[in-house]
């Protein structure tokens, strides 16, 4: 991508109807351009030779999962027709995740994530009210379909998983576990019902925000590419809304993690006081070990850990420069962040969330998905035990995920929330009577009718 931007970005417009024309039949020079810029898994040099054969037998022992890979919105971001990138995962792909290199790297299992960008980031005023935003399901929906399809051509090398127990089969069997996370609640269209239909389809996480505010929660904003301030709070007290709440208690309802990269310091607290299953931070490091809106502050990771006044959950450390240190990125400095919120929350809550596909620049040594036996020696070499490490690469995740399970299991008789978004204008949907209410039978007419009298007479 760097290569095609800096030919083509003095005039993105010109770029943009370039590829259009042209599609599919310059997409394989496209690709071919990319991969100048080559992470390929050949350029791995072990961070502590004398432990790489250790970090091997561990990876080879226990699943390495990672929780946040943007591997849909590469495919999308690349190709006129994304289904057409699935056949070169298993070869070359641009960005920091393919097929082989997942091989080398020795992943397990990873959550691809369904987003759609945040509205500003094509110019959409969503206003206050954070109505009329539809299109997003069309790009989720897009995402899970893209996901869905690449499992169903590569059914030797990944597997459709949704529980723990699948990641525990998929990895006895040799194959990648994938998995699925929503990044950003604007890609619920301010609807509960829209949650529960991913949840069907098989989303695991939702993000309680991407860099923008939603309906449901607040951002902290200073995501990759910005200054790294925070944006301007919308909600009072800038944390969950009332209508946030409902949909903590759905998702815990439904078994799908509660996501908190991203979200406003408020909002976190609020979500882990709501919540009554674990919590996760997908993709996030330590503020106090570089200051940056994305990490996770000491006074919230104080809420996590083992004990009764204490949430259960995980912070899964990100790789991204800018995060972790950018004046010192390197795998040394991720295992200090990891480090830091271990000595606070437990080595039992911590885990991996690369971020990979969604940031420009990994740390060094840790470039792509090839390098995790890097960051797994490193453990080593700070002396982190077998055990531990096993918790680090995806056990204590794996925990995380059948406790979630269990809340599941125990609210099982808990209706769905009928719950809509107060500010919804389009229910009931009068309009749906067509010309005359000639679509409605007489008695629906009647209640339509009278239902209109009255809220006339309300206004
Ligand atoms: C994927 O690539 C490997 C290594 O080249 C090859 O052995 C395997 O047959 C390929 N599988 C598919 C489904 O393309
Ligand atoms: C980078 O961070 C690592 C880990 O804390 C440290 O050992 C190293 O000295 C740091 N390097 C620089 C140049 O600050
Ligand atoms: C590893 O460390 C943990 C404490 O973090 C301890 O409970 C466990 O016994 C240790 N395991 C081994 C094999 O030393």
């Amino acid at each position: 991508m760097v290569v095609l931007h800096n030919h083509y970005s003095p005039n993105k417009m010109k770029f943009t109807q370039l590829t259009f024309l042209l599609g599919s039949l310059v997409s394989g020079a496209i690709l071919a351009s990319s991969s100048q810029t080559p992470l390929t898994a050949d350029d791995y040099v072990p961070l502590h030779p004398h432990l790489e054969a250790r970090s091997r037998e561990l990876l080879a022992r226990y699943p390495l999962i990672d929780t946040h890979i943007d591997l849909p919105a590469t495919m999308r971001t690349i190709n006129r027709r994304p289904m057409d990138a699935i056949p070169r995962l298993n070869i070359s792909h641009p960005g920091h995740f393919d097929i082989p290199r997942a091989k080398k790297g020795g992943l397990a299992g990873a959550f691809f994530t369904a987003n759609a960008p945040c509205p500003g980031a094509y110019g959409r005023d969503v206003g206050p009210d954070f109505l009329g935003l539809t299109e997003t399901v069309q790009h989720v929906l897009e995402s899970i379909d893209l996901v869905k399809n690449t499992l169903a051509y590569y059914p030797s090398l990944l597997t459709a998983a949704r529980t723990a127990d699948d990641v525990r089969k998929a990895f006895s069997d040799g194959k990648l576990a994938i998995l699925m996370g929503l990044e950003g609640t604007h890609g619920l269209s301010n609807s509960l019902s829209t949650l529960r239909m991913y949840a069907e389809l098989g989303v695991r996480y939702v993000t309680l925000t991407h860099v923008c505010h939603s309906s449901f929660a607040s951002s902290n904003g200073g995501g990759a590419g910005t200054t790294g301030s925070t944006i301007p709070p919308v909600h009072p007290g800038n944390g969950l809304t009332p209508w946030g709440v409902t949909l903590v208690k759905e998702l815990n309802r439904l078994g799908v993690m509660v996501d908190l990269s991203h979200t406003s310091d408020q909002t976190a607290r609020d979500a882990i006081r709501h919540s009554v299953a674990p919590v996760v931070w997908t993709h996030s490091g330590a503020r106090a070990v570089h200051n940056h809106p994305r990490n996770v502050p000491d006074d919230i990771l104080e809420l996590i850990g083992d004990g009764p006044d204490k949430n259960n959950g995980i912070v899964l450390s990100v790789l991204f420069s800018t995060f972790i240190d950018p004046s010192n990125a390197t795998v040394a400095r991720v295992v200090d962040h990891i480090e830091h919120i271990a000595s606070i929350v437990g080595k039992s809550h911590v885990g991996l969330g690369s971020d990979f596909n969604g940031i420009s620049l990994a740390v060094k040594g840790m470039e792509d998905v090839s390098k995790w036996p890097n960051l797994i020696q490193e453990l080593l070499h700070r002396g982190w035990n077998e055990s531990e490490i096993e918790g680090v690469m995806g056990g204590n995740l794996l925990r995380v995920m059948e406790e979630v399970e269990k809340v599941k299991e125990e609210l099982k008789d808990h209706s769905p929330s009928a719950e809509i978004y107060e500010k919804r204008t389009d229910l009931p949907a009068h309009e749906w009577g067509g010309p005359n209410m000639a679509y409605l039978a007489p008695d629906v007419v009647d209640i339509v009718v009278e239902q209109k009298r009255r809220f006339r007479d309300e206004l």
